[in-house]
């Protein structure tokens, strides 16, 4: 038997000094991030292996866990933070955003209702507000913050799907004779979240059909009428058209000005993508990307992609958001009751989750840290970074721009050693064709360059497919990133595709 003494949390002082162990380890890890490898060489298996395979017995120094941090676990990291990380979205760790990931902490909030999490609901309410005021959206949009943009996409096509099928949400859609099949339009360069949100709400993957895009990765809105009308004519309902701000591979937006027509014409719903895009919105220069917006249904923004919150911090936004109350309110359950009657607003009940994390705090410690003008010269910065990269790309004849440069995103392609530009084909390469043989081998050879830099952990970018022709990629939106930064990453790549 345990002295009793023993029990309970960490003493105070003893809580007291390992807080201050960890402040430090946490400054050092941020100072010195650009002496750690990108990415781990290690197999997968491998950092499993090393750590101990039967759950402890009894309870460890804290010392000693931190240690075992240092030595098994940041090894075996990719990390995002660091400032030659050029990968996907979502690098946008900074201090401030550390320090409210810390202080919600020790909070522990459940903000599940306003009378469990008072300030954590009201906060929620006045953060999703400065953001739309950040980015001008009417009033009538309010919204809801939840982990991901995934998670966002699955409730807003959820209140679509009650729309276009009343009572979906009591009866459900199967073995309904009063529903026909319903169809979700997107462009052949969103994310596949739809594909995701169709599986789980019994609308089905192959109901979201892929609409082509045009020279430069916006839906072609012709084919999305003709596949519209040729849909409506085999009996089936269009239910809603998915737009992107922002698209993944490069960052393209949609026409959104005319989706928003369409969504009149054709009585869909409208929900747009601005998971990346969005966070722009608050740049007068990009205001052009929020045309169109308050003629959508639903928008997400994801900060934790643009806005400088760490993961995770999506918003969605809903014109009306009572809509999306209305699919997912319950009666609250008895152990709830005397924790919803005087409330103004019960995030519970705008979603699937119970349980929900306090993000709003390091959310707003960062919006008041860097204000909007912090947030926009940094946006800028790496748009800049992102031009700059690009002028190099053009001046280099192996290489070529495969997509127009937009926000921090650049694709790009190699054109073999022994190529040019017009032996390639591609981009504004003009008329020559490569023969399939060549084709495959630019792929291949584009592909490596990315495993291999990425396997040597001296940088970390990702390699995408445009028009059947795999290319390379960057992202610039980490804080850390300077140009002498993005100088060593095009001095990798030209390295190692010479080496090629
Ligand atoms: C345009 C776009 N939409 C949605 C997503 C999905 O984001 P999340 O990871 O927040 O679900 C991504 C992810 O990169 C994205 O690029």
């Amino acid at each position: 038997m345990k002295d009793r003494q023993s029990l309970g949390d960490t003493p105070p002082e003893q809580f007291r000094r390992q807080l201050h162990e960890l402040a430090d380890w946490i400054a050092d890890f941020r100072e010195n991030i650009e002496a750690l490898r990108v990415a781990p060489d290690d197999k997968p298996g491998a950092i499993g292996a090393r750590l101990a395979k039967h759950p402890p017995e009894e309870g460890e120094r804290f010392e000693k866990i931190l240690s075992d941090v240092d030595r098994l676990i940041v090894p075996g990291m990719v990390h995002w933070s660091h400032p030659m990380f050029l990968g996907y979205f979502g690098w946008t760790t900074t201090a401030p955003g550390i320090l409210g990931e810390i202080i919600s902490a020790p909070l522990n909030v459940n903000a599940m209702t306003w009378r469990t999490s008072p300030a954590a609901t009201e906060l929620e309410t006045l953060v999703i507000d400065w953001i739309r005021q950040w980015v001008d959206l009417p009033k009538e949009f309010d919204g809801v913050v939840y982990d991901t943009a995934s998670v966002g996409i699955l409730h807003a096509l959820a209140v679509a799907r009650e729309e276009a099928a009343p009572f979906a949400r009591k009866r459900g859609l199967a073995g309904r004779a009063d529903l026909p099949r319903f169809r979700i339009y997107t462009s052949d360069q969103a994310h596949n979240a739809a594909e995701k949100a169709a599986i789980a709400l019994g609308i089905g993957e192959e109901n979201v059909r892929r609409v082509p895009c045009d020279g430069e990765f916006r839906m072609e809105m012709s084919i999305l009428r003709k596949m519209i009308a040729a849909d409506r004519q085999s009996g089936f309902k269009p239910m809603a058209v998915i737009a992107t701000a922002g698209t993944t591979s490069t960052a393209s937006v949609d026409p959104i000005v005319e989706l928003a027509c369409l969504r009149h014409e054709e009585k869909v719903w409208l929900h747009i993508d601005a998971a990346y895009g969005g966070g722009f919105a608050i740049l007068p220069e990009y205001k052009w990307i929020t045309e169109g917006w308050s003629g959508a249904d639903s928008i997400i923004i994801n900060p934790h992609k643009s806005l400088f919150v760490p993961l995770d911090f999506s918003v969605l936004y809903m014109c009306d958001l009572e809509r999306l109350r209305r699919v997912f309110t319950l009666a609250p359950p008895d152990v709830l009751r005397g924790d919803t009657v005087e409330a103004t607003k019960n995030y519970m009940d705008y979603g699937v989750q119970l349980g929900r994390r306090f993000r709003a705090l390091k959310a707003w410690i960062i919006f008041r840290s860097f204000g909007r003008e912090g947030l926009a010269a940094r946006l800028r910065e790496h748009i800049r970074l992102a031009n700059l990269f690009a002028d190099w790309i053009r001046n280099d004849d192996r290489f070529e721009l495969a997509a127009p440069v937009s926000m921090g995103v650049v694709c790009f392609r190699f054109l073999g050693g022994d190529n040019n530009k017009s032996v390639a084909g591609i981009g504004d390469a003009g008329p020559g064709s490569p023969t399939p043989a060549t084709a495959g081998r630019l792929d291949r050879l584009n592909s490596e360059i990315v495993e291999r830099i990425n396997a040597s952990g001296r940088a970390y970018l990702t390699q995408t497919k445009l028009r059947g022709q795999t290319l390379m990629r960057i992202g610039l939106g980490n804080v850390l990133t300077t140009e002498e930064h993005l100088r060593k990453a095009w001095e990798i790549i030209q390295e190692t595709a010479s080496k090629l």
